[in-house]
């Protein structure tokens, strides 16, 4: 199945060029130590990704990642003994996690171009589809988590991340580039939908996300949010946790969520 670059273009290129941490790893480019310091950058920025994901407890399990990046959570399933199948927009994203799993000698079930909004998989055959940071950068947020319900089996499990709206890091860059720009106006949607990564990017309200998980047969089992290491970079983000409860205000929000039997 061929991606729609044309309604994919804001992220399709955006992806393709950023490939998620490449630019923070360092090192020669896809060398193994690259790619070893991704995975140690990854893991200490976003040191929650572990408790949400648990990946050993998914050991001879079918599990589905939408949006592997570079592929640093999914070589997590691999080593822990899931059968892993990982889907990306970009060729970028697969061919670094192509090459990545090469250098450990390690393969996956499947690892393939496909665009999260029409999986190209039967439907009710994973134990879990996981997505960490994706489905807002997809035109069709709604359409995605659909898909991946769909092929979920009942009683298997949905795990997504994604970036929650009433957060430091929304309100902060709504300071920058609303605010002090004279644009008091914008609504902050409207700022992230301009100025996070690919142009069109989402962040929801708890409660928005209650609502769109209601159309599917789901039941959620739990709603957190992190306070991750962006919103610590927001000038007196210790205060601000202090006061509305650290959590609260964390820019990513992981949905633990059950397919209904
Ligand atoms: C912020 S990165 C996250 C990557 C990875 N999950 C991680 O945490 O490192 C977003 C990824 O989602 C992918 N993506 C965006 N829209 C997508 C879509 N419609 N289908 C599949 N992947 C998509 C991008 O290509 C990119 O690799």
């Amino acid at each position: 199945m061929s991606i729609d670059r044309n309604y994919h273009r804001e992220g399709y290129d955006y992806w393709n060029n950023t490939v998620c941490c490449s630019k923070e790893a360092g090192g020669e480019p896809l060398s193994a130590e690259y790619f070893a310091r991704m995975e140690e950058y990854k893991y200490s920025q976003e040191p929650e990704i572990q408790a949400f994901a648990q990946f050993s407890r998914y050991h001879g399990k079918k599990v589905l990642e939408a949006g592997v990046g570079a592929g640093t959570d999914f070589l997590q399933w691999i080593r822990c003994g899931a059968e892993a199948y990982g889907v990306d927009l970009t060729e970028a994203a697969v061919e670094q996690t192509t090459r990545r799993l090469k250098l450990y000698g390690l393969a996956p079930a499947e690892l393939r171009q496909a665009d999260c909004e029409a999986l190209p998989y039967p439907d009710d055959i994973f134990d879990l589809a996981y997505s960490w940071g994706v489905i807002h950068h997809t035109p069709d947020t709604e359409k995605a988590l659909a898909e991946l319900v769909r092929v979920v089996r009942p009683g298997g499990e949905i795990k997504i991340m994604v970036y929650n709206r009433h957060s430091l890091v929304s309100f902060y860059r709504w300071w920058q580039m609303a605010f002090k720009k004279g644009r008091p106006w914008m609504t902050l949607s409207e700022v992230l939908a301009e100025h996070m990564e690919n142009k069109g990017t989402r962040a929801f309200t708890a409660g928005e996300v209650e609502t769109m998980f209601s159309r599917h047969p789901v039941k959620i089992k739990r709603i957190e949010k992190f306070l991750t290491c962006y919103d610590r970079k927001v000038p007196m983000s210790g205060l601000w946790s202090r006061i509305t409860g650290a959590n609260n205000i964390g820019w990513f929000m992981g949905i633990r969520a059950v397919k209904i039997k």
